[in-house]
C-alpha cells in the first residue's frame, strides 16, 4: 500500500488552509498564485525503482492550472495538467510514475502560470507494484 504525506506536513510556499472540505488530514496547500508557486513533499522509498505517485487536488477555478512535477529537482512532468475540477471541495488524485532513489526523495509540484498551482492535498507513494497475485 502506499504511504501518505499529506501538504499540511509538507513545505507549502502559501498556506495551509482547511476551507474546502473533502481533504485529506487537518488541511490542504494553498499555495502562492504565481508562477513557481509550489508544494514540496519528502518522501521515503525502501528501495531505488519506479514510483507511484499520486497527488491529489482541486481546481475550483475555471482555468487550467498546469504545473511541473519534480523529483529531487529534475522535472519529470513539465506542465502537468491540474485543469477544473468542478470545485474547490472536488478533489481528484492524477498519479503519475517516476524513478527514485532509495531513502529520501523531494517531489515538487509548483505551477508554471501565474494562478500557482491547484490546492493540494497530499501525496501518495509507493515504490514498485504489488507482487503479481498467481504464483506457480
Ligand atoms: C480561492 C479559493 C482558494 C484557492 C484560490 C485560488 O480563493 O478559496 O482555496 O486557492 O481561490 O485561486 O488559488
Amino acid at each position: 500500500a502506499p504511504t501518505r504525506y499529506e501538504a499540511e506536513n509538507a513545505t507549502c510556499d502559501g498556506t495551509i488552509d482547511s476551507n474546502h472540505a473533502g481533504f485529506s488530514g487537518t488541511g490542504f496547500c494553498n499555495a502562492t498564485n504565481a508562477v513557481g508557486g509550489f508544494a514540496q513533499w519528502t518522501v521515503t522509498a525502501a528501495s531505488a525503482g519506479t514510483a507511484t505517485i499520486g497527488i491529489r487536488y482541486a481546481n475550483g477555478s475555471t482555468a487550467n492550472r498546469p504545473a511541473d512535477i519534480s523529483v529531487n529537482g529534475a522535472v519529470v512532468q513539465a506542465a502537468s495538467a491540474f485543469n477544473p475540477t468542478g470545485a474547490w471541495t472536488t478533489w481528484v488524485t492524477k498519479t503519475l510514475t517516476a524513478p527514485v532513489n532509495a531513502g529520501s526523495n523531494t517531489i515538487r509540484v509548483a505551477g508554471t502560470t501565474a494562478n500557482g498551482p491547484a490546492n493540494l492535498d497530499f501525496v501518495d507513494f509507493e515504490v514498485g507494484a504489488p507482487p503479481a497475485t498467481n504464483e506457480y
